[in-house]
């Protein structure tokens, strides 16, 4: 089995993670776990979304978390834009890279941002024309590719169909997730290939949420396929607060602790990145959901 020597990972704890958080979380507490992720050798950090505040309160402080954030060279700051109004509005933050996000689910696409998968699309196609213009990198985002709350099993097809379409709207990057975490290995491997249809290995990123305990063996399976990218949430947090039940991503540390031991170069320090999940699991008063972290804070003589 030949995997990857060296694999790249977004930590999209900022804005996956937190957005499912009921209580606000400060914009101050947000700019700082971006200053220690960076620390930690993150080099890719989704940090906030510009949607609705009234879909997303926790969201609501996107320009003043992008504004505090004292910016490293090398590192890309991503933000989620659902629409043109979105995007005029990211503009002002000078992020390295926007996300459109749609879903293979019909019914998630109407859930998550209240219209189909083709008015998706048309709503997409002048971000990406605006953003490629701008020099902002574009990634796009599938979700429920395996899975839908509302739908069921999603089948590879589909993930294909939503693939040629951003593609053919201009998207540089997609990421394949599975947004409720009921993926298993082959079903994650036939999304990526539907995908790899499309796009280049060099191109497409998994993100998967860890609810049924599936996420590091869907991980280890994108890997022998060839994806290197990978998108993951500091302490494992988060959700999306459209698809219920859904917990939060694979945690980072759990990744990373996983590739290293495997002999995989990160480039992450997982010492600062525990660090870095310690400092939001307290914030947010609950032990960190990454079992690598709380096994290594243990072993520290600080138990999470
Ligand atoms: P809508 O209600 O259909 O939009 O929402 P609209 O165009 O009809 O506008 C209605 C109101 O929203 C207006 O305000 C607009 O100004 C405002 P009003 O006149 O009522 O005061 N509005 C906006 N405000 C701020 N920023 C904007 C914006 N657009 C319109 N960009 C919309 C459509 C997409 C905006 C809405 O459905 C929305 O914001 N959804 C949020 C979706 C979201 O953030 N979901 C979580 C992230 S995706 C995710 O977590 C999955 C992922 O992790 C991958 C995975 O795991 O699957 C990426
Ligand atoms: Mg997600």
């Amino acid at each position: 089995m030949h995997y990857p020597s060296k694999v790249q990972l977004i930590d999209v704890g900022p804005r996956d993670g937190l957005q499912n958080e009921k209580q606000p979380v400060p914009a101050a507490v947000k700019i700082e776990l971006v200053h220690r992720l960076q620390a930690a050798g993150l080099r890719s950090i989704e940090v906030t979304s510009f949607v609705s505040p009234k879909w997303v309160p926790q969201m609501a402080d996107n320009a003043q978390v992008m504004a505090g954030i004292a910016r490293q060279s090398g590192v890309c700051y991503s933000v989620l834009t659902p629409n043109l109004q979105g995007f005029e509005a990211a503009l002002a933050s000078k992020p390295d890279e926007i996300v459109v996000f749609a879903a293979a689910s019909e019914a998630f696409s109407r859930k998550n941002i209240n219209c189909s998968i083709a008015e998706s699309i048309d709503r997409f196609a002048p971000v990406v024309q605006a953003a490629l213009a701008a020099g902002i990198r574009v990634r796009g985002a599938m979700s429920c590719t395996v899975g839908c709350p509302y739908e069921g099993e999603i089948a590879p097809e589909r993930v294909g169909y939503l693939a040629g379409l951003m593609r053919g709207i201009g998207v540089q990057h997609i990421g394949v997730a599975d947004t409720i975490g009921v993926g298993t290995p082959r079903k994650v491997q036939a999304a990526f290939e539907a995908t790899l249809r499309y796009f280049s290995l060099a191109d497409v990123s998994g993100h998967f949420h860890d609810t049924y305990g599936q996420a590091l063996a869907n991980t280890l399976a994108a890997m022998e396929i060839g994806v290197y990218q990978f998108d993951a949430s500091v302490a494992g947090l988060g959700g999306c607060p459209f698809a219920k039940g859904a917990t939060g991503n694979v945690a980072t540390e759990d990744v990373v602790y996983m590739l290293h031991g495997m002999g995989i170069d990160t480039g992450i320090d997982l010492d600062l990145l525990i660090d870095a999940g310690v400092f939001i699991s307290d914030y947010l008063q609950r032990p960190s959901g990454s079992r690598a972290a709380r096994a290594l804070l243990t072993r520290r003589g600080t138990p999470a």
